[in-house]
Parts: structure tokens; C-alpha cells; sequence
């Protein structure tokens, strides 16, 4: 018999969790979304968003008005309720590179205790090769004795930002599993979504999830690289990133060079397969390598920074972008804190914009840095300008507003959203990645 609508828990409601319950909801299906933090919960029960994330919030609201889509802390309830329950909760890396998978194997403990029927377990939270197998033995040990279960890997790939897109409209699902009866069930959920489906075994799907993080790292840590040699002879990273990319093997995306990878995924993803690697018997030098370049990539910009404002101490500086990429105000990894904590560490004065992500920089930064209400007020008085996320909203402003609020027109571009010979043409010093200056 063919269902086409499933009922469906998902545990944890961060970026992963929350877009993917709220789109599984919009496609049809009945979800609940499970968190244990009680005030997400309570947010999302009155129809706010705890997260950023373009046009998220209104479909929240759409679906939730219509009763797909349902929010509670009670996991053992949203368990029961449910025919496949996805696990998204965050799978942090620890200092020596190893994933913690502390808050899996609980909420896979506890999802095992609550099993009344039949049920298909998905990991969709990226994970080192071999954990749905963890996840498998967690759940034949707590669950009732006569209940049977499957487990599959369905790894995401959704972007922040642009999340609702990938998750509807993405290049392929990738579903690992172990046999027929959770293949078909896992189809028909995605039946909707018109889309290539790769089915494998779960090891692979685990990896694959890892291989393609790790090599869209790679890719930016290679630009990066090259950006540095076209400085160094007064080439141009945008003119040969656009002529590699017209190679259609190599691509033009995740070529734009600047100041390195961060996020959530990527920085953390990289450690964890270096070291998935090495359980593995193998030593992944180019990913130690592109770790190496990105964490570099800042340090490269801030003595740019140093080197070219005299006397930075006691300069007031501003900042344009905080979030690690625009349209989100995540702030997991971006490399302004690296940026922005240097140049306090050299005791300049820091005056902040970004459009979104300004409450959760303050957890960060504190009474260290001034947080402005706008891009223009930020550059009132500044001896210099320094973009560290290339928002919109920031190539709109004009160029002769932004000379005539700053003390001295100097400008450090971290990410290339203007063209240098127009910048020079208009008077400022001007300094970006990878371009003659
Ligand atoms: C995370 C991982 O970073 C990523 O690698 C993975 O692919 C998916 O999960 P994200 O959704 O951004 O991505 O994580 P986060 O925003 O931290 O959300 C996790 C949620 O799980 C939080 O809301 C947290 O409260 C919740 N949680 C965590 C539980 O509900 N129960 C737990 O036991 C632990
Ligand atoms: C990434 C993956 O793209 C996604 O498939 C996975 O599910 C989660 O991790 P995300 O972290 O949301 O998504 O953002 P992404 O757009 O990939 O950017 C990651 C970082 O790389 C950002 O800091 C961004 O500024 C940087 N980046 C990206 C570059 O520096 N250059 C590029 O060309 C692309």
C-alpha cells in the first residue's frame, strides 16, 4: 500500500530541524517538531522564528495554522505520534576533532524507550561514518522487545539563507538504507520533491555528507590560496576564478576568494572527517591543509588591516557584516570574531553594523565593540571601513555618502563586493582579496 502522507517527528529545531520539519509540513505531511529548549518551543508555539532565515517564519505560520506543523519539549509523545522520526540535533566537534555524539545517542535512547510501533529512524544530522549504526544498536537495546524498527541515513545539504530553496529544490536526495520496506517508505515521503534520489548504504550516505562538505571547503581554500599568489603579482582572483569555473569540470561555484569559510558545518565538518580519516587508517593532509589556509586567510587580512592604519590604537574602526554569510544571522565560526577580536586586541575602536545579526553578536562580543542601528552610522568619524559579509544592502550604499562620513576614505574589502578601479576612481584606498590595489 502506497502513503503518501506520513506523520512525522523531528528532534531538534535548529537551522537542520526547523527548516526541514517546517518544508516536510509544506510538502503534505503531519509533523511535530521536538526540541528540549523550552523557550524555541514556546517561540515557535506562538509563531515566531528563533532563527533567520528567509521567508521561514511565514511558512511556519502557513502550515502551522493549517495543522501540519506542531512544536513541543515532550519527545516520548511526538515519538508516538509518529511513523519516521528524524534525528537533527547537533553533532558538535570537540577540541581533538571527534564529533560528540552525546545529544544523539540520548535522543536516540529516548526515542528507542518511547516506540510503540513500527517506526524509521533517519538521521539527517551530518554524522561520522558508522553512528546510524550506533543509533541502531541505542535503539534494539532500549526499545520494547517486539517492536521493530529501520534505520536510514538522509543527510542535508541545505544552505543558510537560502535553506527553503535546497530543502524543495535540491540537486539530489540521498537516502542510505538497509533494505526494501525502508527504501519505499522514504520514496513515497519524498515523492513530492522532484528530484534525483540516490539510494545507498548507510555508510556511504555518511560519508558522502562529509566528502562533499570537505571538498566545497577545499575548493574555497584553493581560490583562497590562489587569491594570494594573483596579490602577489598583481593579478586578478575574480578574472581566474570566472575562467576555471567556465571549465565545466571544475565549476564556477564556491570560487569566490576572501576571508575564509565559517559557519556551522564547514570549519567543524572538516575536523570531524580529518579525524574520521585517521580512525580510518588514513592521513587526510589536504584537509589539514584547508583548515590551515582558512584559519590563515583571516590572520592574512587583519595584518593587511594593521599594516595600512597607522597607529590603529585608539582609531575608531567600522564594521560592515558580523554573520559568517549573508541573509543569516548566524554567527557560528564567522571570522569577524577572529577579525574583530585582533583589532580590539590592538586596541582599536570597533562600530559595528549588520543587518540581522547584532543580538547574537552581542552574546559574543559584549560591551567590547559599539553596535550601530545602520551601515552609515557606523561610518560616521571612522578612520577606517572594513566589510566582513557581503550583504546586499551594503553594494546599494553610495560611494560618495560613504567618503563623505568617513575621517580617511580607507576601505578593507574582506570580500570583493566592489570594483577596485571604480574605488580608486572615487578616492578611497582601497584594499580587498586577491586584486591589485
Ligand atoms: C546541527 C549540526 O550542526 C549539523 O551538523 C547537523 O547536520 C544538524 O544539526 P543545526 O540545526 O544548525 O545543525 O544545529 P542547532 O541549531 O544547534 O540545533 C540543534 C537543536 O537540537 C537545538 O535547538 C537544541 O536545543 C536541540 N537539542 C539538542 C535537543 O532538542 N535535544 C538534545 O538532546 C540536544
Ligand atoms: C554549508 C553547505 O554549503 C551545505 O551544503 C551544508 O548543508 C551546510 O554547510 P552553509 O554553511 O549554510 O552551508 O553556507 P555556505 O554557503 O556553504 O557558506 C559557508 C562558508 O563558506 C561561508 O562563510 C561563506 O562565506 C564561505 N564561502 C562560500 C566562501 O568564502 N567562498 C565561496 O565561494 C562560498
Amino acid at each position: 500500500m502506497k502513503i503518501k502522507k506520513f506523520k512525522i517527528c523531528i528532534v531538534g529545531t535548529g537551522y537542520v530541524g526547523l527548516v526541514s520539519g517546517t518544508c516536510f509540513a509544506e510538502i503534505g505531511h503531519n509533523v511535530i517538531c521536538v526540541d528540549n529548549n523550552k523557550e524555541k518551543i514556546k517561540m515557535l508555539q506562538m509563531g515566531s522564528s528563533p532563527i533567520y532565515e528567509p521567508g521561514l517564519e511565514k511558512m511556519i505560520l502557513k502550515n502551522k495554522r493549517a495543522g501540519k506543523l506542531s512544536f513541543t519539549t515532550d519527545i516520548a509523545q511526538a515519538v508516538k505520534k509518529s511513523d519516521i522520526v528524524f534525528i537533527a540535533v547537533h553533532t558538535p566537534t570537540k577540541e581533538n576533532g571527534e564529533t560528540n555524539l552525546q545529544y544523539v545517542e540520548n535522543v536516540s535512547k529516548e526515542v528507542a524507550k518511547a516506540m510503540d510501533k513500527y517506526k524509521v529512524i533517519v538521521s539527517k544530522s551530518t554524522m561520522p561514518v558508522k553512528t546510524g549504526q550506533r543509533i541502531k544498536e541505542i535503539i534494539a537495546k532500549f526499545c520494547p522487545r517486539n517492536i521493530t524498527f529501520d534505520i536510514v541515513s538522509n543527510p542535508e545539504f541545505l544552505k543558510e539563507g537560502t535553506a527553503i530553496k535546497d530543502f524543495l529544490e535540491p540537486d539530489r536526495i540521498v537516502i542510505g538504507i538497509e533494505n526494501k520496506k525502508a527504501e519505499a517508505i522514504m520514496r513515497n515521503l519524498y515523492e513530492p520533491i522532484k528530484a534525483p534520489i540516490i539510494f545507498t548504504d548507510i555508510e556511504s550516505a555518511e560519508i558522502i555528507k562529509h566528502a562533499c562538505n570537505a571538498f566545497l571547503a577545499t575548493k574555497i581554500s584553493f581560490i583562497n590560496a590562489i587569491a594570494n599568489i594573483c596579490e602577489k603579482n598583481n593579478a586578478n582572483v575574480q578574472e581566474v576564478a570566472m575562467a576555471m569555473g567556465l571549465d565545466k569540470r571544475i565549476g564556477p561555484d564556491f570560487l569566490k576568494a576572501g576571508i575564509g569559510f565559517g559557519g556551522s558545518c564547514f570549519p567543524k565538518d572538516v575536523s570531524a572527517f580529518i579525524n574520521v580519516a585517521k580512525k580510518s587508517g588514513y592521513d587526510f593532509n589536504l584537509l589539514k591543509e584547508v583548515k590551515k589556509i582558512n584559519k590563515k586567510q583571516r590572520e592574512i587580512f587583519l595584518d593587511k588591516i594593521i599594516k595600512n592604519v597607522p597607529d590603529i590604537k585608539g582609531k575608531s574602526i567600522a564594521i560592515w557584516g558580523l554573520s559568517f554569510k549573508p541573509d543569516t544571522d548566524d554567527m557560528r565560526e564567522a571570522p569577524s570574531v577572529d577579525i574583530i577580536n585582533g583589532l580590539i586586541a590592538k586596541g582599536a575602536i570597533i562600530k559595528s553594523f549588520d543587518p540581522v545579526a547584532i543580538e547574537k553578536a552581542k552574546v559574543i562580543f559584549k560591551d567590547k565593540i559599539i553596535y550601530c542601528e545602520g551601515a552609515k552610522e557606523a561610518l560616521k568619524d571612522c578612520d577606517a571601513l572594513i566589510i566582513l559579509t557581503e550583504w546586499e544592502h551594503f553594494k546599494k550604499i553610495k560611494l560618495e555618502e560613504i567618503k563623505k562620513l568617513m575621517k580617511f576614505p580607507i576601505i578593507f574589502d574582506g570580500r570583493n563586493i566592489f570594483s577596485p578601479q571604480k574605488m580608486i576612481k572615487a578616492g578611497f584606498n582601497y584594499y580587498s582579496i586577491g586584486r591589485k590595489t
